[in-house]
């Protein structure tokens, strides 16, 4: 196992879910940890609780000079970049039909180009330093699409493909690129999809800090291994 210890973690989409539980993970485990999201005031409450340890940065994945500067900020702040965690996403369902162009446009744009570009800003200071690792959390979603979610299913099947191209690429720079695939979780998106707090399933749903404990895990891993491919479900889920 490596520890984490002062190792430097971008974060995006921090504010809420599964990364905020990320982070508090992350941070409880020694490493430093930066903290990227629309929602400037909760990525603040997250860095008031950790002085020195979590820094909140405004930012839309969207931007393509957000990421920029998010990874700038881990950069000058903290003098390196160990880990990216590209989480923000967004999920929309119905049928193909159900959704307008526009809501469509914005889950391809924040869930493809949102992942695109917190990377591309990253790769730069992991080739420098020789060494470093990529988590995509993409969904179970990527694998195996089902009914009224095709939209989404495809952006999370184009980070999937992004994960598996850019290991063969970056591994031999000692880059690891891992794509975590959670099922049904209990977060405010889970909540955002017309569901009900008193549904059935969402009992079975895995928690946040499930994921968080996950990525803990990846990054923990010595240096000589990595995952790729790591999907998540609780033992009352039917996959
Ligand atoms: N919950 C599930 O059932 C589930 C299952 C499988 C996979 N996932 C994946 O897990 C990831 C995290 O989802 P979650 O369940 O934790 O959802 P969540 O609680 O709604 O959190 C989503 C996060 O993404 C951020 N975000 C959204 N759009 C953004 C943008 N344009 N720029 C920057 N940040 C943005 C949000 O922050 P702001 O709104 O403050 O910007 C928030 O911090 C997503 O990629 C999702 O597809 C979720």
């Amino acid at each position: 196992m490596e520890s984490l210890q002062d190792r430097v973690v971008v974060i995006t989409g921090a504010s809420a879910g599964i990364g905020r539980a990320t982070a508090q993970e992350l941070i409880g485990a020694g490493a430093r940890v930066v903290l990227g999201a629309r929602r400037r005031e909760r990525l603040e409450a997250i860095e008031a609780e950790h002085p020195g340890r979590a820094i909140a940065v405004e930012m839309d994945v969207r931007v393509p000079a957000d990421s920029q500067r998010l990874v700038a900020t881990a950069i000058e702040r903290f003098g390196r970049v160990d880990a990216l965690v590209a989480n923000a996403g967004i999920g929309m369902y119905g049928g193909i039909l159900d959704n307008t162009d526009a809501e469509l446009e914005t889950m391809l744009d924040t869930n493809v180009a949102g992942t695109v570009w917190p990377i591309r800003a990253a790769v730069p200071a992991m080739i420098d330093a020789g060494a470093g690792d990529i988590v995509i959390v993409a969904s179970v979603a990527g694998f195996r699409g089902g009914a009224d979610e095709a939209v989404y299913a495809a952006t999370k099947f184009a980070q999937v493909g992004l994960a598996g191209a850019l290991d063969r690429e970056l591994r031999e720079q000692g880059i690891r690129v891992t794509t975590i695939g959670p099922a049904g979780t209990s977060t405010e998106f889970a909540m955002g999809a017309g569901r009900t707090e008193d549904m059935p399933e969402l009992k079975t749903y895995l928690q946040p800090e499930d994921i968080a404990f996950a990525i803990r895990t990846v990054l923990e891993q010595p240096r000589r291994l990595r995952t790729q491919y790591w999907t998540i479900w609780s033992m009352a889920q039917g996959s």
